[in-house]
């Protein structure tokens, strides 16, 4: 047990006062963990752009002061009452959705939705008992997706916490706690595009590319990548993608083309974006008879996706994931044994990487979209 367990931790954190504010570096107080609850040691984490849209704050819920972060890997530093399945100097990725194994969705083969551990983005505080485990002076500092990994220390239901082989290096396989599993579970999970097909990814950062990576490991034979921004394409050559094309070069939607450059559409599209109107092109895309599209992205709240329901009874498929498909502490495991065995690559994910006292910049790369992912070292 670390000297600290069972006493208050101040700590470096990340706080976001505003909306859309820069985050400020503060010293917070980080509570021990009670029942069913871990506190982890952080050593490194990305930036998702789900943090930046909940930052943002534009078209979600704004909950305020509230610490980001939820793409990680660190270490258990002491556990609450109850845990028996991690110790700690355990190595964890920490996920913002959970798996509690014992609810109907646990226990089913189809399902990674856990009831009790559902990724929630409006509740700033534990299940457990409705707390925030983070305070300044006294005041508390809302958690973010369960996760909040944008601290030094930061404390998590032991159902968002995954346990993996300790030698893998957690400044690569961090990225692999939400933004890239997520892409390629949303392929191999639940696009499953048989051998030979094509595929559309809509959407080329980091989740997409992932999404990218997924189609040629399944051994696609075409890889359509979509996006507005022409900067993207060049580093899509990395992961497979075989044709490009940018919706602003056509005066017609771009289902329209993709189904046009097909001979009828494609096998199977991945929506990786947030944006509805992708959406609905990565529906509309796809071949009459068997096409399959899967929604990735993060939309606004108000959003509505809008088709004809004719595309449904000409035998299309619309399908969702949350993280891929993969439950997160049976199945992250051996996503984190594919990129050991060389199976996957991850270094070509990671475009920079700032001290945890430049995190903004982090923020300014994306929101440029000149980065994939951006490692943020804690101890820096
Ligand atoms: N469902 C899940 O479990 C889950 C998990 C993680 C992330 N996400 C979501 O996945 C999405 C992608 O995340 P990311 O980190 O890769 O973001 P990112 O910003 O790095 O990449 C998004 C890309 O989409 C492109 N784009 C935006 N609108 C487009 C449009 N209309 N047509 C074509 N391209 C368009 C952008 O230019 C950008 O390159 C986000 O919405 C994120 O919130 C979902
Ligand atoms: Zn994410
Ligand atoms: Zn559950």
């Amino acid at each position: 047990m670390s000297s600290m367990a069972g006493k208050v931790i101040k700590c470096k954190a990340a706080v976001a006062w505003e909306a859309g504010k820069p985050l400020v570096i503060e010293e917070v107080e980080v509570a021990p963990p009670q029942k069913m609850e871990v506190r982890l040691k952080i050593l490194y984490t990305a930036l998702c752009h789900t943090d930046v849209y909940f930052w943002e704050a534009k078209g979600q819920t704004p909950v305020f002061p509230r610490i980001f972060g939820h793409e990680a890997g660190g270490i258990v530093e002491s556990v609450g009452e109850g845990v028996t399945e991690l110790a700690p100097g355990d190595h964890v990725l920490p996920v913002f959705t959970g798996e509690c194994k014992e609810c109907a969705h646990c226990k089913s083969e189809e399902s990674n939705m856990c009831d009790l551990l559902r990724i929630n983005t409006d509740r700033g505080v534990m299940i457990g008992d409705g707390q925030s485990r983070f305070s300044i002076n006294g005041k508390p500092i809302y958690h973010f997706v369960g996760t909040s990994t944008f601290s030094e220390y930061t404390v998590i239901h032991v159902g968002c916490v995954a346990k993996i082989n300790p030698s893998a290096p957690l400044d690569k396989v961090c990225v692999l706690s939400c933004g890239i599993s997520t892409g390629l579970g949303a392929t191999l999970n639940v696009a499953k595009p048989p051998k030979g097909s094509t595929v559309a990814v809509f959407g080329l950062g980091a989740v997409g590319l992932a999404a990218c990576e997924g189609a040629r490991i399944a051994g696609a034979s075409k890889i359509f990548g979509i996006d507005l921004n022409p900067n993207r394409f060049e580093e899509a050559k990395k992961f497979g993608v075989t044709d490009f094309v940018n919706p602003k070069d056509y005066d017609k939607p771009v289902q329209e083309v993709l189904v046009e450059m097909t001979k009828g559409g494609v096998d199977r599209a991945v929506e990786c974006t947030g944006n509805v109107n992708a959406m609905i092109s990565a529906f509309e895309c796809v071949h009459d008879g068997w096409g399959v599209a899967v929604l990735v992205g993060v939309p606004n709240k108000d959003a509505e996706f809008k088709t004809k329901p004719m595309n449904f009874l000409n035998e299309r498929t619309l399908k969702g994931t949350f993280f891929g498909n993969y439950k997160p502490r049976t199945d992250l495991p051996s996503v984190v044994e594919k990129y050991m065995n060389k199976e996957l690559e991850l270094e070509k994910f990671i475009t920079h990487s700032v001290p945890f006292s430049e995190i903004n910049k982090a923020f300014d790369y994306m929101l440029k979209g000149e980065s994939i992912r951006c490692i943020i070292r804690m101890d820096g």
